[in-house]
């Protein structure tokens, strides 16, 4: 069956149609080939990036499915309040979001001074708590939805060079299970998802800058019980299940798709 009948509903396999979901980070790497994947299932994706996700947009268009990029500085308030106005007027009321967007901000710590430390916790976990507090009232009126926030398996790791990340990503696990006791209540679950290691334009301009050796990648894949480095589609599955129905008794989890880098805690 074709991308277009599934864009159109009439594929058994439409199990996102009818639903908006937010993807934050959407222009690149992870955020692009989740709202692909979003789409692919039939739901009309808002694509939101510090930039418009214009190549986004068209893959999504040309494989027959529905895409509004918007752009919002996703750690601004204020910016975060505009967005939902826009994406109520754009498309209506939000059932899904994937708080993705995120920044590496690695450092050496002696040379990680306060204002490196808020630019990352600020991306990367007062954005998640702002979208979830602003889009889950679209969620509680209508007592369905769901929360995806990105976390990272290096969390678990001896990584070097990167305390304010590890400190935003370990953050995200208390927001996260936080999140899911006050929302449960309303039809609302909210999870966590970690990859390990993927290739992504994140990891290029980190290695380009020196914060990362060059290789990297092919040592920590070895780690993997799939020894293969991941690919921003080896994660789009698990945050499907996340943000659809059969994933509805599933919250406060903290999910892995990672090639088994960590193991059963
Ligand atoms: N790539 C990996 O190996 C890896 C591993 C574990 C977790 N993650 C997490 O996955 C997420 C996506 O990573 P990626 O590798 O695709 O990164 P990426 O840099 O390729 O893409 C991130 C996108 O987020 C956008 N963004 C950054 N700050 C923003 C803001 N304040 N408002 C709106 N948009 C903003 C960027 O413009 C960019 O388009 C991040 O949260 C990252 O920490 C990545």
């Amino acid at each position: 069956m074709s991308e277009e009948s599934v864009a159109a509903g009439t594929a058994p396999w439409a199990t996102h149609l009818g639903r908006v979901a937010v993807v934050t980070g959407a222009a690149r790497g992870l955020g692009a080939a989740i709202a692909r994947g979003l789409a692919r299932r039939g739901a009309t994706v808002v694509a939101v990036d510090l930039t418009a996700a214009e190549r986004t947009r068209q893959e999504i268009e040309e494989a027959g499915g529905s895409c509004v990029p918007l752009t919002a500085d996703v750690s601004d308030p204020a910016a975060v309040r505009a967005l939902h106005e826009a994406v109520l007027s754009a498309c209506g009321p939000t059932d899904i979001l994937v708080n993705n967007a995120g920044i590496a901000g690695m450092a050496k710590l002696e040379d990680v001074d306060f204002a490196r430390w808020r630019r990352v916790l600020s991306t990367n976990l007062d954005s998640h708590f702002l979208m979830s507090s602003a889009f889950a009232a679209d969620m509680r009126e209508r007592e369905w939805g769901r929360i995806v926030n990105m976390s990272s398996s290096a969390i678990y790791t001896n990584t070097r060079d990167m305390t304010p990340y590890l400190a935003s990503k370990a953050g995200i696990l208390g927001l996260t299970s936080g999140l899911a006791n006050d929302l449960a209540s309303y039809g609302i679950t909210v999870n966590a998802v970690s990859p390990a290691f993927t290739r992504t334009p994140l990891i290029d301009e980190t290695v380009a800058d020196g914060s990362m050796p060059p290789g990297i990648d092919a040592l920590l894949a070895d780690e993997q019980a799939i020894k293969r480095v991941a690919t921003p589609e080896d994660i789009v599955g698990t945050v499907l299940f996340l943000t659809g129905d059969d994933s509805a008794f599933v919250t406060a989890k903290f999910i892995a798709a990672d090639g088994g880098y960590t193991r059963i805690y």
